[in-house]
């Protein structure tokens, strides 16, 4: 069996290549990146040298590329994490979104339809549903909530979202496709919340909060989404959505109040700054059906989890140090300039 990760070399990309090699390491698994400034090869080192894992450095818009990659290792299973992922950067400049996300994905699945292939499954996320209001707290996101997007990076997830559904049914290509709820864990680009908070904190400078910090996103250890997707892999069922989460709901506020008194730090570091246009309110995952049908539930509660990943950041501090001073987007040229 060989796998195809795209944006292997970023957050939930490295972390789910990580969970596979481990769970089932008689499965090849090629890992495409761009290595755009999320992603970091760095973070790949420890898996680099196993003969079961192979990186490309490659764009998923790249159709030569991406075909040549079908002719060389005639995939069995495409796994797409490739994307733009961080809303404040869709905001201020949209088009490498609708670039990647979307025309990204069709262009994954046009070459997966030429070859052919067991399973496309696309990663997704909640964001397609819009957001809930903050004084419904018996509301939740299923998977026949329509899509109701809010910035241009969950439009584009969406748009990417319905374009997989358009290729299972006129093209009768086998995806799936996962909307998941916010992750958190080792190796998240410090420009998301936990890790930007995290860093901030510990170089005593002051915590960012958007607006009064008011609103909820619905926390899930980024190995509990790696096994959601493989049992998708596995025994979801082809043609269907599955979301993802936790039912752990947060408000933005006690997120970062909580990293202050993990780290010892004081909580008058915490600055309220302008709001993110478009914001949304909270977002909750009702994971129903992926746990009647795939028997999945999440692992890992939010205080272990939370304490594992402010641990991994502590001792962890070259990898993000190395992302601070621009030295991570050297590796590749270390790592590949003889190969
Ligand atoms: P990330 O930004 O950490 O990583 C994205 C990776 O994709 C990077 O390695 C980057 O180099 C690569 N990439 C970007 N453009 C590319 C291109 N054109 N061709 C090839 N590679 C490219 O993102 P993440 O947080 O790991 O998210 C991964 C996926 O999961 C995304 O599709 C995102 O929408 C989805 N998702 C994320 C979350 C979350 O909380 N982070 C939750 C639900 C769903
Ligand atoms: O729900 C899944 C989504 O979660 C994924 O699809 C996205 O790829 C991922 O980035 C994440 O989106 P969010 O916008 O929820 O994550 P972010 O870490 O950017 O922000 C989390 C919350 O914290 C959000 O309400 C905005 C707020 N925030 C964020 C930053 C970076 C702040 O208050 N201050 C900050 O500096």
């Amino acid at each position: 069996m060989t796998t195809i990760v795209t944006g292997g070399a970023g957050f939930i990309g490295s972390n789910f290549i990580f969970y596979m090699l481990k769970k089932h390491p008689e499965e090849r698994i090629i890992c495409v990146d761009k290595l755009t400034y999320a992603g970091n090869l760095s973070t790949l080192a420890s898996v680099m040298d196993n003969p079961n894992f192979r990186f490309v450095k490659a764009d998923i818009c790249d159709e030569s590329a991406i075909d040549q990659l079908f002719v060389e290792e005639h995939p069995d299973v495409v796994v797409n994490f490739a994307a733009e992922s961080h809303v404040d950067r869709s905001i201020k400049d949209p088009n490498i979104f609708l670039q990647t996300n979307i025309m990204g994905t069709a262009n994954l699945m046009n070459v997966a339809r030429k070859y052919g292939v067991q399973r496309f499954h696309q990663v997704s996320t909640d964001e397609v549903y819009g957001d809930l209001p903050l004084d419904r707290p018996d509301l939740f996101f299923t998977e026949e909530t329509p899509i109701h997007t809010s910035s241009p990076y969950s439009s584009s997830k969406a748009a990417a979202d319905l374009l997989v559904l358009a290729y299972h049914r006129t093209y009768g290509l086998p995806v799936t496709i996962s909307r998941c709820s916010n992750n958190y864990g080792s190796y998240q680009f410090p420009e998301k919340l936990i890790p930007l908070m995290f860093i901030d904190a510990t170089e005593n400078r002051p915590l960012p909060v958007y607006g009064e910090g008011l609103n909820v996103r619905d926390w899930l250890y980024v190995e509990d989404h790696c096994q959601a997707i493989d049992l998708i892999l596995q025994n979801g069922r082809v043609g269907e959505v599955y979301n993802i989460g936790g039912h752990n709901e947060m408000r933005n506020i006690d997120i970062v109040k909580i990293i202050c008194q993990t780290l010892g730090k004081p909580e008058s570091l915490i600055e309220h700054v302008t709001d993110r246009k478009g914001h949304d309110r909270r977002y909750a995952i009702d994971p129903t059906k992926i746990h009647n049908e795939l028997g999945w539930l999440p692992e890992t509660n939010f205080k272990d989890g939370i304490a594992e990943t402010l641990k991994w950041y502590q001792d962890n501090q070259d990898w993000w140090q190395q992302i601070i001073n621009g030295d991570y987007q050297k590796y590749y040229e270390k790592m590949y300039a003889n190969r």
